[in-house]
């Protein structure tokens, strides 16, 4: 295991030999994996997230949303986090991230603390990308939104733009588009519906919803008509508009707004139009249980945070989240 700073050599020199040498072998994730070889590193993450919430509500919404980025492309690596160097051009600067993902100061912040408390760089950047969003959601959402997240993932020492452009769906996508982009990743339908319920935080640009409000007939009369005075028809204007009507609050109104024909993006409608599809049946559903929501969503994001995790001897643990070690 590589030591990240010249303080870490003091520690490589205290610390017995054995306990900085295990490299753990699980194939497989586990909820307990920083419990013995860090027990500061989730209540640091919690504070650190908690913190960075209070002073900036939407952060809770970007940090959930780069998760979801990371995983989706080649896995939970923590490709997503890589600045562009002169050898390969990273996700973070692909179109569907570029001005767009958010976070990456959090990220550094956690990193960093972690790294002390811990005295040693063990916690991966892709594993605080998922302790990130779960606190992220539990923060807004409150304890039944709490879900156990799986840990001992691994970095990645590469990243792809190429990957970044391919594997993200868009949000002028349709149904079967976006079925077929969640089939592709291994999930399923229900996935699908629970997983856009993360737009219930946050805000999207104009730019990414306004054929939505200038074209689109599933759509309810004054929520367009309010949105396209924020918004422009040609385009080059990037105001905010809240992904629902309660963007702070990790709650179910995500699926209600879609009951009303208010959802924000291409996307989101897809997800109802009242042909009693199968997809409309789950949207009614959570609209009415936020509990079931709250359950199925924490099930969905396990789901999504096993997507090809390196583990073992695989990857590396990061020393600094945006760059891979030397
Ligand atoms: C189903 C396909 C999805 C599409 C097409 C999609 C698309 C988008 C777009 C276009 C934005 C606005 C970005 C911007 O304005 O810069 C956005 C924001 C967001 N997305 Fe998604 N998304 C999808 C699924 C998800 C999933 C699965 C999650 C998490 C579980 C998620 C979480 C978020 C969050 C929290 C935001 C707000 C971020 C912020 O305020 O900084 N999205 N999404
Ligand atoms: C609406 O649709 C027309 C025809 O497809 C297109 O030219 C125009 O750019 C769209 N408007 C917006 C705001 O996207």
């Amino acid at each position: 295991m590589a030591s990240c700073h010249v303080q870490y050599l003091v520690v490589l020199v205290m610390v017995p030999f054995s306990t900085l040498y295990v490299i753990p072998t699980h194939a497989n994730l586990t909820p307990d994996y920083y419990d013995e070889i860090c027990p500061q590193a989730l209540p640091t993450i919690r504070f650190i997230v908690e913190k960075a919430i209070i002073s900036e509500h939407r952060i809770g919404a970007s940090l959930l949303r780069m998760h979801f980025h990371d995983c989706f492309v080649n896995g939970c690596d923590a490709s997503v986090l890589l600045d562009d160097t002169p050898l390969f051009l990273g996700e973070k600067s692909a179109p569907p991230n570029r001005n767009s993902l958010r976070g990456f100061e959090v990220i550094d912040e956690i990193k960093e603390v972690v790294d002390k408390i811990c005295e040693r760089p063990v916690v991966s950047c892709a594993d605080i990308l998922a302790i990130a969003a779960r606190d992220s959601v539990a923060i807004l959402g409150g304890q039944i939104y709490w879900y156990e997240v799986l840990l001992g993932r691994r970095d990645a020492r590469i990243a792809s733009r190429d990957a970044a452009n391919n594997n993200l769906p868009a949000p002028f996508f349709s149904f079967p588009q976006l079925l077929s982009s969640f089939y592709s990743h291994g999930l399923n339908l229900k996935d699908l519906v629970v997983l856009s319920g993360g737009h219930t935080i946050g805000v999207a640009q104009c730019s990414f919803f306004n054929n939505r409000i200038f074209n689109d007939t599933n759509i309810d009369y004054k929520f367009a008509d309010t949105l396209r005075k924020i918004c422009s028809p040609i385009g080059g204007n990037n105001n905010l508009a809240p992904l629902d009507s309660t963007p702070a609050r990790f709650d179910a109104t995500y699926y209600t707004s879609l009951l009303y024909k208010k959802g924000l993006l291409h996307s989101d409608q897809e997800l109802f139009k009242d042909d009693g599809s199968e997809s409309d049946k789950l949207v009614q559903f959570y609209s009415k249980n936020p509990y079931a929501f709250a359950q199925d969503f924490g099930a969905s994001m396990i789901k999504m945070g096993n997507m090809e995790p390196l583990t073992g001897n695989q990857g590396e643990i990061r020393c600094n989240c945006r760059k891979v070690n030397y």
